[in-house]
């Protein structure tokens, strides 16, 4: 595309990003604000402007969840130029940037529905790898449940051979929702929730485990911390069915007071969470995407 440049961003485009960006959700405006300093201080990954003769009209972050497992997020085209192959552009001026990085797969969730992110994903070799279904559940200091116990970390190997089992991990892409972005809950990852006492569950009377909630502070980005966050969720169907109902009890120590969890659509989690008083937000289901980069490294 004639006179548009991918390059970083930089401190002093700020007033035009932050206005192309004001609008692009009905319902809440966009959080580009609340990210700016961080993505712009962000040394291990990219914050990307994309300038059209000299005019900041799209900007988009990489970042590094690991080592080569890089997850795109913020892609935005400003309102006025769209559908004239400015995210077409901007993804190939990206490449450079994603190279040095060394990927071996990269990911990036968007709204189930969001047409015009599907159709890139389908051109850029991405394949839809899960469906993580948004469900919110008020506090509730009337529910009677079981009170979960906080699992520590000796717990890793049996949460992870629950994991291992589960068809509701296998059908998630064994990603975990942390904070809007959907890492790989690889056993070292699960290690450091544990230490953090964010994994909760209930032990049967032989301390097996019958169900387990991954609650993560998300400290990283957008701070959930008004919420009570639920990642990942798995187990025997009647225990997750108590354990979904706790946690609306245990919402009442949040902030918000409510529970915000993601499930894999497809698996049984839907129901219970329905069943347990839960309710469904559509603006929030999203699609994963994924590309698995052979060859490197
Ligand atoms: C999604 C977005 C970045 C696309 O930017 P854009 O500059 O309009 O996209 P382009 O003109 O480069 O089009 C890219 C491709 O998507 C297609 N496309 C663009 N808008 C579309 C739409 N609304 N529905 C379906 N396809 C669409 C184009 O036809 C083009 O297809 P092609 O490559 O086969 O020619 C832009 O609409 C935007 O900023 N939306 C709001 C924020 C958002 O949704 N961000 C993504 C969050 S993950």
């Amino acid at each position: 595309m004639e006179g548009f440049v991918v390059r970083p961003a930089r401190p002093e485009d700020k007033e035009a990003v932050l206005a192309f960006c004001e609008h692009t959700w009905d319902e809440f405006g966009d959080y580009i604000a609340d990210v700016w300093d961080e993505w712009l201080a962000d040394v291990t990954g990219a914050f990307l402007v994309g300038e059209l003769h000299g005019k900041p009209v799209a900007i988009g972050k990489v970042t590094a969840l690991g080592p080569g497992e890089i997850w795109l997020e913020g892609l935005r085209v400003a309102p006025e130029v769209r559908k004239s192959g400015v995210a077409n552009a901007y993804m190939a001026g990206q490449r450079q940037y994603l190279a040095r990085l060394r990927p071996r797969v990269l990911r990036l969730a968007t709204g189930v529905h969001n047409a015009a992110v599907h159709h890139i994903m389908d051109r850029s070799n991405f394949r839809r790898v899960a469906t993580p279904l948004c469900f919110r559940g008020r506090a509730d200091e009337s529910i009677v449940a079981p009170a979960p116990q906080t699992l520590g970390p000796e717990e890793g190997p049996a949460v992870m051979a629950l994991l291992e089992r589960s068809e509701v991990f296998a059908a998630g892409h064994r990603l975990c929702a942390v904070g809007w972005r959907w890492p790989a809950l690889t056993p070292a990852r699960l290690a450091e929730h544990l230490r953090a006492g964010e994994v909760v569950g209930y032990r049967r009377a032989d301390r097996s485990l019958a169900a387990v909630a991954l609650t993560p502070d998300a400290h990283d980005f957008l701070a959930e911390r008004g919420r009570l966050w639920v990642g990942l969720l798995d187990g025997a169907q009647d225990s997750v069915a108590d354990l979904v109902r706790a946690l609306r009890r245990k919402a009442t120590a949040t902030p918000d007071r409510e529970v915000l969890a993601f499930v894999p659509k497809g698996s049984p989690w839907p129901e219970i969470l329905e069943a347990a008083g839960y309710v469904n937000d559509k603006a929030l289901n999203f699609a994963i995407f994924e590309r698995v980069i052979r060859g490197r490294n």
